[in-house]
């Protein structure tokens, strides 16, 4: 097992599958399987394809030039991504269509159709270059999740002012760092934003963290915070803070889009991964759009008719590419949210879908879990008749978790679109097609046509366990480190010569299809065994009592590590020293023995990054009994700071 080249073992067998539904073709955006060998073929020819949808100024004359690690997608091309997610359908039907449907947390409602939009991005593209922004000056956005920050995203584009947004959970100095590293000009933040019922101090924060970055020449704030609004206006820095409302009062609505290169940049996003100093992910403007314009389409099935819901913030990736770049290119209606999902309780998703008609909704196995975790009578409440099309991203779905979601949400009758992708890779690249790919729950399926990905060992050879790896450029693909192009080519390019490392294990079943084991630096190592973490866990997501588990490796004298488990059970479930006996025998039925955890630890939550993805890497510490590392990049601290305590009470 321990043979030279052997990246990970294969533990887990899942039969079920799912083909797409009977009329789901009807219609849809892609049914013939053809498109698969057709972009194998020729994928530039097929990219092309999709920018040729877009509207551009000026055509391309060359589709890619890749000189490894740098590519460069529809050279010579020019084309505004704001023009294209809002002028370009002002000409038909869609000018009074609705782009953007907004509820608050204390529900609150705005609706913006695309003439709304457009003129609300033209004004406060207006403001940004009356405050001295100029196309190729940096602005950041720290805003909660209102309109307000889709139009400042949108207004940057507009005139060629790369964004950079910081999730609202930051704190200060996160927020500080991000500002200095993009040297930012401007900050956009808000009084405070709605989370739990209760108000994040927004502009607190940032007067905060402005402090330590000199780089900030004004500050527009966003009344948004109700209760806070009056304590900021005492606040308010003379020339320096300006409210947004006073700002668009004046502002004209004509504002000419910029005429942007492909290669321009839209945007920086800082993702922080689990240590160091976040990097500052560059993305372009041609290749992007395309990309994220043509897996919207084609992934979600995006039909004139649907009411879209990614519940993502924009403060992520996902909200970038699939909540406002994406959605809109294509001349979607979007639903966004400002709050908790259990804000005021667990049926707020649910009723929302009912309230808008929400057609295709897509979200993170975490919230899934957490609605397993609370029961089904929460979506049960609401009507989810109009659901068509489901889809998650940002973790490996449990085959367990997947079933729930087609079940209970999906009553089975929508597809489910398991989509793998990567703030580096910019939009989705591996995924189901609905109408074409048959699914497998746990399984992200197949390459979207016209990606080149595979599985390699060490040496770069094709292996059917092994890294993912990332074989030839795709148009939304990072372009460089933000001010740090070495740490680029370290980071993603020096496993292999030209190939793109995006840092996960996975394995290739009989079919073709691939699935995502975890994050390569959490495989757990047992006697020779390499195991990735998804796999054990979903051995025990599978028990009837669990909904969440996550496992870390243990340094042991003999197998070098044992498995050590915490899991979340199913509100209700008692967790007593017999189930402890009965889910390691349940492990053992299902993947082997090899993959038996020698502790099994109840957690009532998992410690978790703010986007939602378990850190594995602080279970270790607790399990190794050693001095927790890093916790910065926890949405909540204390979470691991109370397993540590009842595990050194429990395991001594
Ligand atoms: C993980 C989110 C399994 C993976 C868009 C990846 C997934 C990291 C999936 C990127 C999926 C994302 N199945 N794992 N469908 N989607 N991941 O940058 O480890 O926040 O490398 O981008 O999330 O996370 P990021």
């Amino acid at each position: 097992m321990s043979d030279e080249g052997h990246v990970l073992d294969v533990l887990l067998t899942e039969n079920r599958r799912f083909p797409p539904p009977e009329g789901f073709c009807d219609g849809c955006v892609v049914y013939d399987p053809a498109v698969y060998s057709a972009a194998e073929a020729d994928p530039e020819a097929y990219w092309a394809g999709w920018a040729e949808k877009l509207d551009w100024f000026e055509k391309w004359h060359t589709v890619l030039e890749w000189t490894p690690p740098h590519a460069k997608w529809f050279l010579g091309g020019k084309l505004n991504v704001a023009y294209n997610c809002l002028d370009r359908h002002l000409v038909g039907p869609r000018r009074n269509k609705a782009a953007l449907i907004w509820e608050g947390e204390p529900g609150d409602t705005r609706t913006f159709t695309y003439w709304d939009l457009h003129r609300e991005v033209s004004k406060f593209a207006n403001v940004l270059k009356g405050l001295g922004v100029k196309k190729g000056d940096r602005v950041a956005i720290y805003l909660p999740m209102i309109p307000e920050a889709a139009i400042s995203m949108l207004a940057c584009a507009r005139i060629g002012a790369p964004h950079s947004v910081v999730f609202g959970g930051f704190s200060p100095e996160s927020l500080a760092d991000r500002i200095n590293d993009a040297e930012a000009k401007v900050l956009i933040t808000a009084d405070g934003g709605y989370r739990k019922g209760s108000i994040v101090p927004l502009k607190a924060n940032a007067d905060e963290a402005v402090k330590t970055c000199d780089c900030i020449e004004h500050v527009v704030v966003v009344a948004r915070g109700a209760g806070l609004t009056q304590e900021v206006a005492a606040d308010m820095a003379e020339g320096r803070d300006h409210w947004y409302h006073d700002l668009m009062a004046g502002a004209s609505a004509k504002c000419d889009p910029e005429v942007m290169d492909s290669e321009d940049l839209l945007y920086i996003l800082y993702t922080s991964g689990t240590t160091g100093k976040p990097k500052g992910v560059v993305h372009t403007t041609g290749g992007y759009l395309t990309q994220v314009y043509a897996t919207t389409k084609s992934v979600f099935d995006l039909r004139e008719e649907d009411v879209y819901w990614c519940t993502a913030d924009v403060g992520w990736v996902t909200g970038h590419s699939y909540i406002v770049y994406g959605p809109l290119a294509n001349g979607a209606t979007v639903l966004m949210y400002e709050g908790a999902p259990n804000y005021p309780d667990w049926g707020r998703f649910w009723q929302l879908c009912e309230k808008y008609g929400v057609t295709i909704f897509y979200t993170a196995p975490t919230a899934i879990r957490a609605f397993m975790r609370v029961g089904e009578e929460w979506p049960n409440k609401s009507d989810l008749s109009k659901l068509r099309l489901l889809g998650t991203v940002g973790e490996p779905i449990n085959p367990e978790a997947w079933m729930w979601y087609r079940e209970v949400i999906g009553k089975e009758r929508c597809p489910i679109v398991d989509t793998w992708w990567q703030t580096e890779t910019g939009a989705i690249m591996i995924t189901p097609l609905p109408a074409v790919t048959e699914t497998k729950p746990g399984s992200a399926t197949k390459p979207f046509p016209g990606i080149a990905a595979t599985l390699l060992d060490d040496d770069g050879n094709e292996t059917s366990a092994g890294y993912l790896a990332i074989t030839k450029p795709w148009p939304s693909m990072i372009r460089t480190i933000y001010g740090d192009d070495e740490r680029y080519r370290e980071t993603y390019w020096s496993k292999w010569d030209g190939i793109y490392f995006p840092g996960d294990g996975a394995k290739r079943d009989e079919d073709g299809y691939l699935w995502i084991l975890g994050r390569v630096d959490d495989v757990l190592n047992v006697a020779g065994h390499r195991i990735g973490t998804m796999e054990v866990e979903s051995a025990l997501v599978d028990h009837p009592a669990v909904v969440e588990a996550a496992v870390v490796g243990k340094k042991h004298d003999i197998k070098g590590e044992s498995i050590a488990a915490f899991v979340t059970l199913k509100q209700g479930m008692d967790g007593t020293d017999d189930l402890v006996a009965e889910l390691k025998e349940h492990v053992t039925k299902k993947i082997g023995a090899i993959a038996r955890p020698d502790v099994i630890m109840y957690a009532a939550e998992l410690p978790k990054t703010r986007s939602g993805k378990i850190m594995r890497r602080l279970l270790k510490d607790v399990a190794e009994g050693k001095a927790l590392g890093d916790t910065t990049t926890l949405a909540d601290p204390a979470v691991v700071q109370k397993l540590q305590a009842q595990y050194e009470e429990e395991e001594g």
